[in-house]
């Protein structure tokens, strides 16, 4: 998974490409490459590292041109490395930026070796440049674009030059976003809008299949029978300060803190004064949830732990049994799909490639409809799913979901109380759960609050290695985020029990050196939890606990760090905040990169 991107322009494009580089560096960035058209040559910089290793190297060799692409990666095959950064070269002729995984590499590379082509890398990528110009004839990148590409299986979001043609580039999409923009005497490719927020704000959203040829004034996009075809123009109004950091130090903090607007965004035009509001999940939503008996949810990372928190609230509000799958794991099993089934993706980025191959292996079964939760309207997987609610938590740019996770799981709530809605069922603790949502933002808010003593024991936390994450019920999902959390961007072990289980084994890792998150709102589990961290205290463990009643429970080696009172449905949200905070200043102690966290990539667009 990585970001392509690609200008046709009457001005230098330079400039616009690495800018373009740095808005989808979220989606890899372990090198980057630019090829530039310069009349009789293409200039190719490619640098390991982040964009900004190659912007250094722009700054200092100046190139200019009004044509070139430009790619930011995240490995797959062949590792970091400047050979392995794209763009790829065939010839120095032909110059391409692939963003997918080639499936069926072993047996093209190898015939195109056979061929006498010479490969300077171990990817799976710079055989797509050599086919094209294995099939390029009387000038025409398009028809070596539209040969070649027939000839590839996985998935991809190609942009190639050529240095034949010092005016246009040849794109081509299967399975991998990709999007034109257009501009005024000018247009571009990229994998997302965002790239293109401050050049452009009208998108076309290339189609599988589909190929086109993009100049600076005009473009021309061909179906999978290479067949001219119109597209949609899409308006998006990108706001360009929500791809900015403003006032704080990092991505993830800014998102931690925009949680009371976020959630407040996503409860607009949503709920009525005692009720949530009908058809929000689109018109015939609300008959596809009168006939709902079960839900399965699939999804990955946090949007999974959302997922997992929603089978509470499902089965509590709306009554019907919920399941929860790894994507990656249920689209290789052969589910067995029950009457009345509704299949629910959660993601924020919408093109999380397990996430989407599992929408399109659960079309082909019995379930009732699919339906998504996601932040991006232009993605695939809102496009392909028959109804979507949208978190609209706006951008996430930080790797660490957290925004993104607390509005999926406003989302939740309002799909539950929309079925219990459709089936009749337990009105009056709909109007509740209305109350609460509304009260929603302000208890973000003030959880917010406890960053003061979190920042007091994070000095503690942040020499350890290992950490164990407590929850019961309901905030066992949560306290898995948190652990997730602190894993991703602090690289700290941290695994997450639900607390009644350490007696069955994790009670062995116990002593000074492990740190012990716990969660312990007020609710009907509170005493068990308190006994199972008598167990810990025992045993000499330091525990950091995060509850609204500190007269229950004193911790000799440790914290408690009090929480506002919160109503019992928004309480896994309200308690979500604290351990993305903890990670947050855990991280930021150790000094990583946390916005960026080594290995990772904001939206895994590759199995
Ligand atoms: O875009 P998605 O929600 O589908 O992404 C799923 C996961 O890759 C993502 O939640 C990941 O686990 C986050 N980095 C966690 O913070």
């Amino acid at each position: 998974m990585c970001g392509i991107i690609g200008a046709a322009s009457s001005r230098n494009v330079g400039k616009l490409l690495i800018q373009g580089l740095h808005k989808m560096e979220y989606r890899g960035y372990d090198s980057a490459g630019i090829a530039l058209h310069q009349k009789d040559h293409v200039t190719r910089l490619r640098a390991l590292g982040k964009v900004q290793a190659l912007e250094d190297l722009m700054i200092e060799h100046k190139p200019k041109s009004k044509l070139g692409i430009a790619h930011t990666r995240w490995a797959t095959h062949g590792k970091p490395s400047e050979a392995n950064a794209h763009p790829h070269a065939s010839n120095e002729q032909i110059y391409i930026v692939h963003n997918g995984i080639i499936e069926n590499y072993k047996e093209l590379t190898k015939k195109l070796k056979d061929s006498g082509y010479q490969f300077a890398s171990q990817t799976d990528s710079e055989l797509i440049a050599h086919l094209i110009h294995h099939h390029y004839k009387n000038n025409d990148l398009l028809c070596a674009m539209q040969s070649a590409t027939k000839e590839l299986e996985g998935a991809y979001a190609i942009a190639a030059v050529d240095l034949n043609h010092k005016d246009q580039l040849v794109i081509a999409r299967y399975k991998s976003p990709l999007l034109i923009g257009v501009g005024i005497e000018e247009n571009f490719a990229a994998s997302d809008p965002l790239a293109l927020a401050q050049l452009t704000s009208n998108f076309v959203f290339l189609e599988d299949g589909d190929t086109a040829v993009v100049k600076k004034d005009s473009y021309e996009i061909f179906d999978a029978k290479s067949k001219s075809v119109n597209r949609d123009v899409t308006h998006l109004d990108i706001e360009t300060s929500s791809v900015t950091k403003g006032e704080f130090s990092h991505f993830m903090e800014k998102e931690i803190f925009e949680q009371p607007q976020s959630a407040s965004n996503t409860l607009e035009s949503r709920l009525g004064s005692n009720d949530v509001l009908d058809n929000i999940f689109g018109l015939g939503s609300s008959e596809i949830f009168a006939k709902t008996k079960r839900i399965q949810f699939v999804a990955c990372g946090t949007s999974l732990h959302a997922g997992k928190v929603g089978r509470f609230w499902f089965e509590e509000i709306a009554g019907i049994p919920c399941y929860v799958d790894f994507a990656s794991e249920y689209r290789y099993r052969n589910p067995l799909v029950e009457d009345g089934t509704l299949f629910v993706t959660i993601s924020q980025s919408g093109e999380t490639a397990d996430t989407l191959a599992a929408l399109r292996y659960a079309r082909d079964k019995d379930y009732l409809s699919t339906l998504s939760i996601c932040n991006v309207p232009t993605s695939s997987l809102a496009r392909e799913s028959d109804h979507v609610l949208f978190t609209n938590a706006g951008p996430e740019i930080g790797v660490a979901s957290t925004k993104a996770f607390t509005t999926q799981l406003v989302s939740l709530l309002l799909l539950a109380m929309s079925i219990a809605k459709s089936q009749d069922k337990n009105p009056i603790m709909r109007e509740a759960i209305t109350k609460e949502l509304k009260d929603l933002p302000a208890a973000i808010d003030e959880s917010l609050d406890t960053k003061t003593a979190i920042q007091k024991i994070t000095p503690a936390i942040a020499e350890k290695n290992n950490a164990l994450f407590l929850g019961r019920g309901i905030f066992f999902p949560i306290v898995q985020e948190g652990a997730l959390k602190l894993k991703e961007i602090s690289y700290i072990h941290a695994e997450a029990y639900p607390a009644g289980e350490l007696k069955h084994g994790p009670l062995a890792l116990v002593d000074d050196s492990i740190p012990i998150v716990a969660l312990s709102p007020e609710n009907d589990l509170t005493e068990k939890l308190i006994s199972n961290l008598e167990e810990v205290k025992a045993r000499g463990g330091t525990l950091y606990v995060f509850g609204e009643g500190q007269d229950q429970f004193t911790i000799d080696s440790g914290s408690y760090i009090g929480m506002p009172k919160c109503n019992k449905f928004i309480a896994p949200i309200i308690y979500t905040i604290p351990l993305q905070i903890l990670a947050y200043y855990v991280a930021c102690h150790r000094g990583t990169d946390l916005d960026q966290p080594r290995n990772l990539a904001k939206s895994v667009t590759v199995e």
